[in-house]
């Protein structure tokens, strides 16, 4: 889509339709734009160019008709706001325009107003953000006359409020409160007028507080002067307060029964009755009906209701105290139903017997004055209840943190408007006119006047603007001792019988001169003709009003009933007129202590007609509302204005040489910061104090620059702030750490020095003991005994013998010595225990063989300890070696062993190989086949061996017949193996000697004789004596071998 970019007057960029021809238009802010929002403006923006939506902007800004043109062009497209600078001016449109909803709301929040179209939202929020930004007290004064939507708009500002402001669920109550305050208020203080259905018949200031984050906390509400007078009667097509309708209407049946009312508002006299005005006729109106029926169209008195009883909850108001409160109401009502009658010409009371009695009260009046007290009576009721509620209201907005009173506060106004009528005001009209002189006095004080004074006090060039000042006519009113309300005062509290003549003249006589004032004897014939004898006129700045002299003193009857001494101890008693100047002087006061800001309402039509601009009408009202006087001064003048040093402070950081401080004159600090923002000459002036900046835009743009400004120096700010906090924080965390640390360090030391006292302390024993040692046992060494013992029994434990010939054992200490012994005897029997569960039944046999060796031969024969561990066979012969002839002549006779040896003969000794074997009985000696010799057992008497290392041994056999062959001389290569098993089998243990020295023996009846002697090698030979000789080598293993033949 193609865009065009288009300046309009109103100073908006317009983004103009594309090819495609869409309907609707961009715009974008000429500053600080934000492209998002922009678009999202467009449709208001662009339905915005009709016309200008500031007046400042008009060509031909002199011309009312120019002005009224510009408003007549607005109020046909619907756009009921327009500015003039920062006043709003507001045309009632009389329908709902859509342009109140969320949306809209938020389009408006936190904008600068001059960049979206003119909206009452935009005044809202213009106050808050000054509040928040400049810390200072806000008012927002809604004016214009009956109808022009004063109460609209207050009611839409604090709806913006309560959707826009940041909020917690504390601040929802109370922003629902501030809310539903409103159809409280206005069903028992607004009611149907000929100008307005929903005409506020008060006058409403009203606080909101915010806390300093900009939340709503609480409220306040002033009332001014309820227009009692409706209680007991209204004009021609008007209506009672709305509240008496709506609990006829609406109330539960129920209720109505407890209230003693009937669903029927015909039935009230006080709702039925209508006046023409005239108050004089009091008796002559009570039996005209209202020809307006109580139900009006654009009110719903049902619905109404039940909102008004919803909001009367939220408040906090409770069961008991609603139904008081309608009882109240009620009672008006049957009050109004008490009717008088009375020959005599004194009045008692008709209605109902029951409270006749309280005819006596007013016995003594005539009928007239009993109907006048009723109704006194039922408006000081009514109008009590008004003020009760209000403080109810009060007391449930009140901001409950009052400790700190740190709040900002923005007032709203919404005044009764300026009340004129063809017909003759009453005193209460009196009172809302005058209020609205005030206002407009505030109003050209803070815009018109104080303006320009402030101009030529600043020394700029300024050509003054010439404006009605509405002053005289307040004075006219309330000068001291010269007003006619002193006059009233005056009148009313003298003694004696006051008259309405008698204050008429003088009222005559003191303000007749007034240029403002006019009586029917004052009046020319003209204005003669449209006033009564009894009336006079103001010339109010928005027009001429006729007031009744009765009804003005109407308050007398009040006086009577209600003793106003109860409510003020001064001498001298108040009168109403007195209190409400006061109480207006007051609001003056906080008004001026404010910032204002200003909607001025304007009412198009009598009629309520939307739609319909009369022009007349309007002009009436921009002219009395000093419009054109107002747009004058702006348009000349400037929009903005600030002392140089407040001006400074705020902006200074915008500027290098003013940041941070600026040290010369404070004007040359703004001077040089203005340059330095680039402000062309047209849009500012330097006063004497202060400067003047014309165009809010400028200001604005001062403003969006500060705001970016802001966020920067807000990171510095954080950055500090967080580096200072982290900083102590680190601070904080290593100073405890350093805590911990050191208690733990204590914690370790401690528990070492604790380990080296124990250690020297176990030290200290152990020597003590040492010394001790042999001593008794006693504390000193029984630490190193018990030690002693225990380290030997550990150690014992670690050292155990590991086998039975190991014969190792730790030496014992000398207490536990015999306990060694026991221990050493159990381990060796344990272990041989052991052993012996481990010996089979062969190695049991070769041990035992081993045994009989050991017997005979250990330490006699020099070759056993060799023999030792080589293990005995059975037999060294076995079947094969044995001559089978051999083994024929054995027969049954089992070998048991069989041996090769070597048998030396007798003759020659000469050495031939034989085999021994030995059977059950008898050892035999074998040559080959034959059985050479057999030696039973019997017979053998002895075997003889040498000591030495050598194989030869002799058995010993008897020679005492031939037939016996006698001894034997045999070597054995196992001679230890072979006679031990000789030695078993033939039972000969006992009779083996072991000789040092020579062996004797006899064989073949000759004795023979073998010497032993020890030589290099092993020598069997017959040696020249004729003895054997046996040479026997020193180291009898090697020389064994030698031996064999
Ligand atoms: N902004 C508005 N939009 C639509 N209707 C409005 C607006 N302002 C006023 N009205 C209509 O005008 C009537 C009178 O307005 P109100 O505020 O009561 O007048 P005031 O308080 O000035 O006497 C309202 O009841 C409503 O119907
Ligand atoms: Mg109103």
């Amino acid at each position: 889509m193609e865009l065009r970019i288009q300046l309009i007057p109103t100073g908006e960029i317009i983004l103009a339709p594309g090819k495609n021809g869409e309907n609707y238009c961009h715009s974008c802010k000429v500053v600080g734009s934000d492209g998002v929002r922009a678009m999202m403006e467009s449709a208001l923006t662009a339905r915005d160019r009709v016309g200008v939506q500031d007046f400042v902007l008009l060509e031909n800004y002199t011309s009312e008709a120019a002005f009224i043109e510009n408003l007549r062009k607005r109020f046909k497209e619907n756009l009921i706001y327009t500015y003039i600078g920062s006043v709003l001016v507001s045309m009632n449109p009389y329908r709902d325009l859509e342009i109140y909803t969320k949306n809209h709301m938020e389009r408006y929040r936190g904008v600068n107003f001059y960049e979206v179209s003119p909206h009452i939202y935009a005044v809202g929020d213009n106050s808050y953000r000054s509040m928040r930004t400049e810390g200072k007290d806000q008012c927002i004064l809604i004016s214009g006359e009956s109808g022009a939507g004063k109460t609209e708009a207050s009611k839409k500002i604090l709806q913006y409020y309560a959707v826009t402001c940041p909020a917690s669920d504390k601040v929802q109550t109370i922003k629902d409160r501030l809310l539903q305050s409103n159809p409280v208020l206005e069903a028992f203080g607004n009611a149907k007028t000929l100008r307005n259905d929903n005409s506020s018949r008060f006058g409403k200031y009203m606080d909101i507080q915010f806390d300093f984050k900009g939340a709503p906390v609480g409220g306040h509400i002033i009332n001014y002067l309820l227009e009692k007078s409706r209680v007991v009667h209204q004009n021609h097509g008007e209506r009672n307060f709305h509240i008496f309708y709506q609990l006829i209407e609406g109330g539960e049946e129920d209720l109505l029964r407890r209230l003693g009312l009937e669903r029927n508002s015909q039935q009230y006299q006080f709702l039925v009755k209508v006046s023409d005005n005239n108050y004089t006729d009091l008796n002559s109106r009570q039996n005209q009906i209202n020809p307006f029926p109580p139900g009006v169209s654009s009110i719903n008195d049902r619905s109404e209701w039940k909102a008004v009883k919803k909001a009367l909850t939220v408040i906090g108001f409770n069961e008991d105290e609603i139904e008081e409160l309608l009882n109240i109401i009620a009672s008006v009502l049957h009050l109004g139903n008490v009717q008088y009658g009375g020959e005599d010409g004194t009045a008692c009371i008709t209605t109902d017997t029951q409270i006749k009695y309280l005819s006596r009260l007013v016995s003594p009046l005539n009928l007239e004055q009993a109907s006048s007290a009723r109704d006194a009576l039922s408006k000081a009721v009514y109008g009590r209840t008004f003020t009760w509620l209000v403080n109810k209201i009060n007391a449930s907005l009140a901001y409950k943190d009052d400790s700190s009173k740190h709040y900002s506060v923005i007032g709203l106004l919404d005044i009764y408007g300026f009340e004129v009528s063809k017909t003759t005001g009453n005193f209460e009209q009196f009172c809302i006119n005058y209020c609205n002189e005030k206002l407009q006095q505030l109003f050209i004080e803070l815009t018109l006047k104080s303006e320009q004074d402030e101009y030529e006090a600043e020394g700029i060039t300024w050509e003054p603007v010439q404006y009605f000042n509405n002053k005289i006519i307040c004075d006219l009113v309330e000068e001291k001792f010269k007003g006619i309300i002193s006059i009233l005062d005056e009148e009313c509290l003298r003694p004696g019988d006051a008259s309405d003549i008698t204050f008429l003249e003088k009222l005559e006589g003191t303000v007749g001169g007034h240029a403002h004032f006019v009586t029917h004897k004052l009046a020319d014939g003209k204005t003669r003709k449209v006033m009564g004898r009894d009336e006079f006129r103001l010339l109010h700045y928005a027009g001429e009003v006729n007031y009744n002299v009765m009804c003005m003193s109407e308050n007398k009857i009040l006086n009577q009933c209600f003793d106003r001494e109860e409510l003020s101890d001064k001498k001298r008693p108040e009168t109403a007129a007195t209190q409400f100047k006061a109480s207006l002087a007051k609001l003056m006061e906080i008004l001026m202590s404010k910032e204002p800001s200003y909607v001025r309402c304007i009412k198009p039509n009598d009629a309520k007609q939307a739609g319909r601009f009369d022009e007349v009408l309007i002009r009436h009202q921009v002219k009395y509302l000093g419009l054109m006087e107002n747009l004058r001064v702006r348009r000349a003048g400037f929009s903005y204005r600030r002392h140089y040093e407040v001006f400074l402070r705020r902006y200074k950081s915008l500027c290098p040489e003013t940041w941070p401080n600026w040290q010369g004159k404070k004007q040359d600090g703004v001077a040089t910061l203005v340059k330095h923002l680039g402000y062309k000459p047209e849009e500012y002036k330097m006063g004497r104090s202060k400067i003047f900046i014309r165009f809010p835009k400028t200001l604005f743009a001062t403003e969006d620059a500060l705001e970016t400004r802001k966020h920067g120096i807000a990171t510095k700010l954080q950055a500090g702030w967080r580096g200072y906090s982290q900083k102590s924080k680190y601070q904080k965390l290593r100073n405890a750490a350093i805590v911990f640390q050191a208690y733990w360090r204590g914690i370790l030391a401690r528990r070492r020095a604790q380990r080296k006292r124990q250690a020297a302390n176990t030290i200290r024993r152990f020597i003590k003991g040492f010394i001790y040692r042999r001593k008794e046992r006693c504390p000193e060494n029984e630490y190193f005994l018990d030690y002693v013992r225990y380290s030997f029994l550990m150690n014992l434990r670690r050292n155990l013998p590991k086998n039975i010939l190991d014969k190792s054992w730790p030496t014992p200490p000398a207490a536990l010595v015999e306990a060694s012994d026991h221990l050493r005897t159990l381990c060796m029997q344990n272990m041989v225990w052991n052993y012996c569960k481990k010996i089979s039944p062969e190695w049991k046999h070769q041990l035992e063989q081993k045994m009989v060796a050991s017997e005979i031969f250990k330490d006699k024969k020099d070759n056993y300890p060799q023999s030792v561990p080589k293990l005995f066979v059975s037999t060294r012969l076995n079947g094969e070696d044995i001559n089978p002839k051999v083994a024929q002549c054995l027969g049954s006779e089992k070998m048991k062993y069989g041996v090769s040896v070597t048998k030396y003969d007798r003759k020659g000794y000469k050495a031939r190989p034989r085999q021994l074997l030995l059977t059950n009985d008898s050892a035999i000696i074998v040559e080959e086949g034959k059985l050479k010799q057999r030696i039973e057992y019997g017979t053998l008497k002895g075997i003889s061996v040498s000591s030495l290392s050598d194989g030869l041994f002799v058995l010993h056999a008897p020679s005492d017949d031939n037939k016996q062959k006698g001894d034997v001389v045999l070597q054995s290569d196992h001679v230890i193996e072979t006679l031990t098993k000789l030695a078993i089998c033939g039972d000969k243990a006992n009779n083996v000697n072991i000789t040092q020295g020579s062996i004797k023996f006899t064989a073949h009846g000759k004795e023979g004789i073998i010497d032993f002697t020890p030589g290099s090698e092993l020598l069997v030979a017959k040696s020249k004596n004729g003895h054997l000789s046996v040479l026997k080598p020193l180291n009898p293993h090697l020389n064994q071998r030698r031996s064999l033949p």
